[in-house]
């Protein structure tokens, strides 16, 4: 099917300098997050922080898009007023992170897989009807030994392309993101492995399901040295590598690849994004889909204090502009200001 709706979309979340902001952590992980800070967690709080995050004035500069939660999406800020259109009013596309929550695959060894499937399509029907341009669904493997299981990486990529699927058919442009968590002692190389395997796996299943390419996005996780590996290959190294996965895996008619950013650091999540810019031609934009990258610093100042509002905001925007910058490769150390975790 042809939906040029998506295939615009698309092009619009990638534009020259622009990334996504994820901001789809769902309330009770939210107030989790929270507790960890010594602030009590109620759906106040969760609104002030979505409404802190998307009102963040000039956002638009540097993020196109923005994923929610369901919760988002029908939320109205402290005045009372919807949030959504204001979103939209401020230059920048609404998106869906339609799943809920991860769940164990039945006959597996513990390996998971998104859940939400059952009325997608009604669903995602009346979100395209609210506004919301693009939906995200993600998979998460996670290295070790014996996994990702075959059987996981093929049961994921069929379920993240039935929903990319479904997302063209309501006329909203998926993001399939086939995350190889960073967690574990295996080697870049290990890693190098098993993204390529996952890639492959979800380009057949989006070709099965014939989703239009040209209207989607992936949302990608970099080749890294796992979080505990003693060897930790340097920023020039991963860039290659990421670069290297995708050009054997990732179509061109892909407009773009996000990333997230995994756990990575505030500066490795912007220095990867740029080596990767300034150093390759690439057939594809590649640029951020960040939550905690761009969202760690503004949680830190924040503490649900109308007060601290205007110094998260600006703690939020310098990441965004910086990762902006990252994916024209235009970055430096230099234009970071103060140290950056
Ligand atoms: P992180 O950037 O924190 O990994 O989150 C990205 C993501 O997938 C949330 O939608």
């Amino acid at each position: 099917m042809s939906d040029h709706n998506a295939v615009d979309i698309a092009h619009k979340l990638v534009a020259p300098g622009k990334g996504i902001m994820a901001a789809d952590r769902p309330s009770p992980a939210f107030y989790d997050l929270l507790a960890a800070e010594g602030i009590p967690g109620d759906s106040d709080s969760y609104r002030n922080w979505s409404e802190m995050l998307f009102k963040t004035p000039n956002l638009n500069d540097c993020v196109s898009g923005i994923i929610m939660t369901d919760e988002q999406v029908r939320m109205a800020d402290g005045g009372g007023d919807a949030l959504l259109p204001q979103v939209i009013e401020r230059g920048m596309i609404p998106g869906i992170s339609p799943f809920k929550g991860m769940v164990t695959l039945a006959g597996s060894d513990g390996e998971t897989v998104g859940s939400g499937l059952d009325g997608l399509r009604q669903r995602l029907a009346e979100y395209a009807a609210m506004g919301v341009g693009f939906s995200k669904w993600r998979a998460a493997m996670q290295i070790g030994p014996g996994t990702p299981s075959y059987y996981a990486i093929e049961a994921n990529a069929f379920v993240m392309a039935q929903v990319a699927a479904l997302s063209q058919e309501a006329g909203i442009a998926p993001i399939v993101e086939p995350e190889v968590m960073l967690w574990g002692d295996h080697s870049i190389e290990r890693c190098f492995e098993v993204t390529e395997f996952a890639l492959s796996r979800t380009f057949e299943a989006l070709y099965l399901h014939r989703v239009e390419l040209e209207g989607a996005l992936v949302k990608a996780s970099m080749v890294l040295s796992g979080s505990d590996c003693a060897e930790q290959a340097d920023i020039d190294t991963v860039a290659e590598q990421t670069v290297k996965v995708f050009r054997r895996r990732i179509p061109a008619a892909i407009p773009g690849i996000v990333f997230l950013s995994g756990g990575q650091s505030d500066y490795h999540a912007t220095a990867h994004l740029n080596a990767m810019n300034a150093n390759y031609e690439l057939p594809w934009k590649l640029s951020f889909s960040y939550a905690r990258a761009l969202q760690r610093k503004p949680m830190a100042v924040w503490g649900n204090r109308a007060e601290n509002v205007p110094a998260a905001q600006a703690a939020l925007l310098h990441r965004a502009k910086m990762n902006g910058l990252a994916a024209l490769g235009l970055w430096t150390d230099e234009l970071e200001g103060e140290a950056v975790a």
